[in-house]
């Protein structure tokens, strides 16, 4: 059972257009010194500075401006967007108002995953009120802003949430991720210049200017400031999500959580890292173990090979297969793993993988492709002695990309 105590979020005492209210108040260059001030980075994985993003996009030359609201949530173990959908999307619709005043955009456009369908007539709902109360629409709160929000439904792949796929999957086309640069903020959607947020990003923005900077960057370190949202799940006694200020250690939140004898912990979804007990003082920040808030916690009896069988047929099947690394990497790297689980992978082989493993996260094109190997890597390098490998004689030769 999930259990999603989201009276205990900070989220639950700010109230819908007090954030907007104020920024909207402010001259831009103060709502963009404020967002600055407060040290917010992008809680979409990246860690990207909300106030950078915000004014290149306002400094970059465009007929008109997006801001769309990465609400594709595809990562493994990840559910804290949904559930901030669910009980704070006033928050969220707000913040994207605020990043519209800042960037100088029009339009918003909120990417919603497409197994959240469920909630569309909800939000659907909730536009129309804030159009009805000059929350949206022209002059909004007697301001000079004009800018809207439309819904679109997210293409059903997990790429579709890298944010220039996104781009692609609302432009109609395949959601595949576009070369870079140029970035989104210099040629996003229908190549104007375009933000691409996170949906807790946006709700924290709403916060910010209704608490002030000051309540955001006095909570977590110095490099990541502020309170994060974790989606916890796996072998612990309360899954949920949880906020947490950034830099806890993952130690100090298995015992929040009720996993303290735990074996390991995936940070950061399928593309993040493999943390062993022995590492569990490492701290949840961009300085060390960074993530986007999932935290898929392994209990004593699993075993680490099956964890990377688990994440790499994931990764085989969600490869766009634009690029060679990605689309036979991933492949080969399962392959991989099946053979050390049945005790037939040689040395030989298994370093020719491991510099598979480098070359797929130098050479892919996405963080796809540059992520996926992580897991593979994790566990041959922290769990070896749960594998045996076979004498190079009777192994099939090396393995290379292509061949
Ligand atoms: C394969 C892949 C999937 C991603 N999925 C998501 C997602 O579901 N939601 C999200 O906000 N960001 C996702 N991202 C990151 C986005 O590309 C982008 O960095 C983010 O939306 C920017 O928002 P932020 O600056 O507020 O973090 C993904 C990235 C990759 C490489
Ligand atoms: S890294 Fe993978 S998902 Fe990304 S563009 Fe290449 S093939 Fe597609």
């Amino acid at each position: 059972m999930i259990n999603t105590p989201t009276n205990q979020l900070s989220f639950s005492d700010a109230s819908c257009g007090t954030g907007l209210k104020n920024a909207l108040a402010m001259p831009r260059a103060k709502v963009i010194s404020t967002v600055s001030d407060s040290g917010i980075r992008g809680r979409g994985g990246a860690g990207f500075p909300v106030s950078v993003k915000w004014n290149l996009c306002g400094l970059a030359k465009g007929d008109k401006k997006f801001v769309v609201c990465n609400a594709d949530e595809g990562e493994p173990g990840t559910f804290k967007d949904r559930v901030l959908l669910d009980d704070f999307a006033a928050l969220v619709f707000d913040g994207m108002t605020i990043a519209a005043y800042a960037a100088g955009a029009s339009e918003g456009i909120l990417y919603l995953r497409a197994e959240y369908a469920y909630l569309r007539d909800g939000l659907e709902e909730m536009l129309r009120m804030r159009r009805k109360e000059g929350l949206l629409g022209e002059n909004i709160l007697g301001s000079k802003l004009n800018f809207d929000i439309q819904i679109f439904m997210g293409g059903g792949a997990y790429v579709c949430g890298e944010e220039t796929a996104l781009i692609e999957s609302l432009e109609g086309n395949r959601g595949e991720p576009r070369n870079r640069p140029p970035f989104p903020i210099d040629m996003g959607y229908f190549n104007q210049p375009t933000v691409v947020n996170n949906v807790e990003t946006l709700a924290w923005v709403s916060c910010i200017f209704e608490k002030g900077a000051a309540w955001f960057k006095d909570q977590g370190t110095e490099g990541s400031a502020g309170p994060k949202l974790f989606s916890v799940s796996g072998d612990c006694q309360k899954g949920g999500v949880y906020e947490f200020p950034m830099g806890i250690t993952i130690a100090e939140l298995l015992t929040q959580v009720g996993g303290d004898d735990a074996k390991c912990v995936q940070i950061g979804g399928a593309s993040g890292r493999l943390v062993p007990s022995s590492e569990f003082n490492r701290r949840i920040c961009f300085e060390d173990v960074a993530t986007g808030g999932s935290i898929i916690v392994f209990g004593q009896n699993r075993k680490a090979l099956d964890i990377a069988e688990n994440f790499l047929e994931f990764f085989e099947e969600e490869s766009c297969g634009q690029c060679t690394p990605c689309r036979d990497g991933n492949e080969k790297l399962l392959k991989g793993i099946r053979m050390l689980k049945d005790g037939t992978c040689s040395m030989q082989r298994l370093l020719s993988l491991k510099d598979l493993a480098e070359t797929m996260q130098l050479a892919s094109r996405c963080g796809l492709g540059q992520s996926s190997p992580n897991i593979f890597l994790d566990v041959i390098n922290q769990y070896d002695n749960e594998f045996e490998l076979t004498s190079d004689a009777n192994s099939e030769p090396e393995c290379r990309i292509g061949a």
